[in-house]
């Protein structure tokens, strides 16, 4: 019961990595808002002890605003905060139309900024909170996933950013680095033999990584054993850009 009574907020709680994040918080004890665009796939997680489903668009300021003070109201606090919500695209550079450009860092990385700005104020009157940011190993290598890569790069200055501005109000913020996660968003990867096996190749653990390898830190920076972590970056990818 490593997050006991604690009350968590999950973006993209629905699927792939947010959805065992939320599995793994409500088995140790939180409250957790599975909060998602996709209100078909919410029904799910809807269904589990302690999880409270709640629809949410990660690129609407409004949508956060109404979020966060539903959650206050509701549940009387926030602990910790998960913007885990995001979308991937492979398009090279010369093909990536400013539309695309705008809706990757809508989402990706104003949609933590927008959750930082509405929820940290909650945890700042608490004096306490923990916030973790799901980037990418594309954030911190070249692999040619363009706008994904710089979209994530934000959320890696904004991690740090909000460490050092919220330290003093007892809110953490650290980022995570996974690599290549079986989720539906890397399906077509996972489905392609002669690129899985060159990943597999190319990582020194010599599989791909689980949701359960990222849940399991994520549950590490979120519960009081990290208490004294800010502003940490840690990578999750199997040795792959070691
Ligand atoms: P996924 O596609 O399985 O799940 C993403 C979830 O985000 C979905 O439930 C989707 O409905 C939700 N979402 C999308 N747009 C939204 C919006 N505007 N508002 C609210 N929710 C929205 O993807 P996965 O793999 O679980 O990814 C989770 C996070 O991990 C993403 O930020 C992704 O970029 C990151 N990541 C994933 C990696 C991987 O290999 N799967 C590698 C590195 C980072």
């Amino acid at each position: 019961m490593r997050v006991k009574d604690k009350v968590a907020i999950v973006t993209g709680g629905a699927s792939g990595i947010g959805k065992e994040i939320v599995r793994l918080f409500q088995q140790e004890g939180a409250t957790v808002i599975a909060a998602d665009i996709n209100e078909v796939a919410l029904k799910e997680v809807a269904k589990w002890d302690l999880v409270h489903a709640k629809v949410l668009d990660v690129s609407s300021e409004e949508s956060w605003s109404a979020l966060a003070s539903t959650v206050e109201d509701e549940f009387g606090r926030i602990d910790i905060l998960v913007n885990n919500a995001g979308i991937s695209s492979e398009k090279p550079l010369e093909e990536i139309s400013i539309n695309d450009w705008d809706i990757m860092m809508r989402i990706n990385s104003f949609g933590p900024f927008a959750g930082i700005k509405h929820v940290a104020p909650i945890m700042e009157k608490q004096k306490t909170g923990s916030i973790v940011n799901i980037s990418s190993y594309t954030a911190q290598i070249g692999l040619g996933l363009n706008a994904y890569s710089a979209s994530k790069g934000a959320v890696r200055a904004l991690s740090k950013a909000a460490a050092t501005h919220y330290g003093r109000q007892g809110v953490r913020v650290n980022a995570i680095f996974p690599g290549v996660i079986e989720t539906p968003m890397t399906q077509a990867l996972q489905s392609s033999s002669q690129m899985l096996n060159q990943l597999i190749q190319a990582t020194p653990l010599g599989r791909l990584g689980t949701p359960e390898d990222i849940a399991n830190t994520v549950l590490f920076l979120s519960s009081d054993e990290s208490s004294y972590i800010t502003g940490a970056e840690i990578v999750i990818d199997g040795g792959f850009s070691a």
